[in-house]
């Protein structure tokens, strides 16, 4: 019978069509992410209408992949590269995940060393463990970046990078770091993840280095609730960086190719972004010079008017121009005026902190690290410290970076908001001048 021929014979097809279907994300899932922001009552009626009123409503493809539309995480990636000026970049679900592609497009693994900061949001450091590599942790300088001189000193046969981060949106002293990896052979991985944006003599941060590591996480200058980026100007690094963080298999140009070089293919994670933050990240990097221009110009207001007094002074800026301008940080004498002046500081209704108190533990310094201090490995293999002579692994202890402890401790910082009138620049300053010369006269 005509009936059974087959398709593949000339048939008549017993599927002719399916479809079509709503697509998996429509109103319901846009209405939710409506509800994150805040419309005013009426408004919010007026979307909820709109929204019923287009029953059929297309969703997005949030995949960045065979996506049907000009993906959103592509278009942020190279606004990302223009901005800060390198010829490679990619999207990644973090900076934690930035760190470790990076870490690892370097090839970086057991038996390697890689130097830190002792003062750095943990990250940076728990990614080199988790590299399976080995973490040095070097002291500070009054720049509250990593001393070029300790990194100096701590460098062994065994290591494979240094990693300046900026810290507190202020470049690392990034001419001696990179002088200083040219003389060994090393690679320089820039944290950039509180620094978005600044810059060190002309070049942005994350284009000096090797590879650079971003943070869109929600406590950064631009954002996207979680995110990150990793630059280079290296493009096989980003080859392995763009593998790793794709199970090393997945999306490649030609994906299901065999190795176009040896070191191409590996087993790797998913640190994919998806659409979402893509779309948001990309609005934000749009947004992210106006926005440094705002924190700079409040900063500026409130340094200039801060009188001068002996005991007090600021953080040492390694390039005034450079600084994102989202901190101002002063030192002051000894670590009990510090903590009287903080809370006199807030009283006053200036926002300050303080940065350092031996007795809060915060994951930004070491002494509180003691899955480093104490070597505690993650499996029964002991890496990454089993894979270095016990005699070899560095001499970690709470007081090992005293330098470091002794500057957070007598520093207080002021946070900066790029929306500050001139009024309330003023008002800062003025609360800053009254408690100054009240403790420090
Ligand atoms: C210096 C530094 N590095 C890395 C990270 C990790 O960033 P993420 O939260 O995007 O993984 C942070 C986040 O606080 C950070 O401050």
């Amino acid at each position: 019978m005509a009936e059974d021929r087959l398709a593949i014979d000339g048939g008549k097809k017993a599927v002719p069509k399916l479809g079509p279907f709503p697509t998996k994300l429509g109103k319901d899932e846009l209405w939710e992410l409506l509800d994150l922001f805040e419309f005013s009552a009426e408004n919010r009626a007026k979307l909820r209408e709109i929204l019923d009123n287009e029953p059929n409503l297309k969703g997005p493809h949030l995949f960045r992949y065979y996506n049907p539309k000009p993906s959103k995480v592509a278009e942020a990636e190279s606004a990302m590269a223009k901005l800060v000026g390198v010829k490679h970049c990619l999207a990644v679900n973090s900076c934690t995940s930035a760190l470790v592609a990076s870490y690892r497009a370097l090839g970086i693994g057991a038996g390697d060393e890689v130097i830190v900061p002792a003062y750095t949001f943990f990250a940076s450091a728990a990614t080199v463990a988790a590299c399976n590599a080995v973490p040095v942790i070097v002291e500070m300088d009054d720049s509250l970046n990593i001393d070029p001189k300790a990194a100096e000193r701590a460098i062994t046969r065994r290591t494979k990078a240094i990693v300046p981060v900026h810290m507190r949106g202020a470049p690392a002293q990034m001419d001696a770091i990179m002088d200083l990896a040219k003389r060994k052979g090393i690679a320089v991985v820039e944290d950039v993840a509180q620094a978005g944006g600044g810059s060190f003599q002309g070049r942005r941060l994350g284009a000096i280095g090797t590879m650079g590591c971003f943070s869109f996480d929600f406590y950064k200058i631009m954002v996207s609730g979680e995110g990150g980026f990793v630059t280079t100007d290296d493009e096989w690094l980003y080859t392995r960086a763009q593998s790793w963080h794709d199970t090393a298999a997945c999306w490649r140009p030609d994906r299901f190719a065999r190795e176009r070089r040896e070191g191409e293919l590996f087993c790797g994670e998913n640190y994919r972004m998806s659409e979402m933050e893509g779309a948001v990240a990309l609005a934000q990097i749009r947004r992210g010079d106006e926005m440094l221009a705002g924190y700079r110009r409040a900063k500026f207001m409130i340094k200039q008017n801060i009188g001068k007094l002996p005991g007090l002074s600021f953080r040492r800026l390694t390039d005034e121009q450079g600084d994102t301008g989202i901190y101002l940080v002063m030192f002051l004498p000894d670590v009990d005026t510090t903590k009287r002046a903080t809370l006199a500081l807030q009283a006053e209704g200036v926002p300050a902190g303080g940065i350092y108190d031996s007795k809060v533990r915060d994951w930004h310094i070491y002494r509180y690290w003691e899955h480093i201090l104490e070597k505690k490995p993650v499996a029964a293999d002991g890496l990454p410290w089993s894979a270095v002579p016990e005699s070899e692994l560095p001499k970690y202890s709470p007081d090992m970076c005293p330098r470091t402890l002794d500057l957070l401790a007598r520093s207080i910082h002021v946070e900066i908001n790029h929306y500050y009138s001139e009024e309330d620049c003023e008002a800062i300053t003025k609360g800053i001048n009254k408690v100054m010369h009240a403790l420090l006269k």
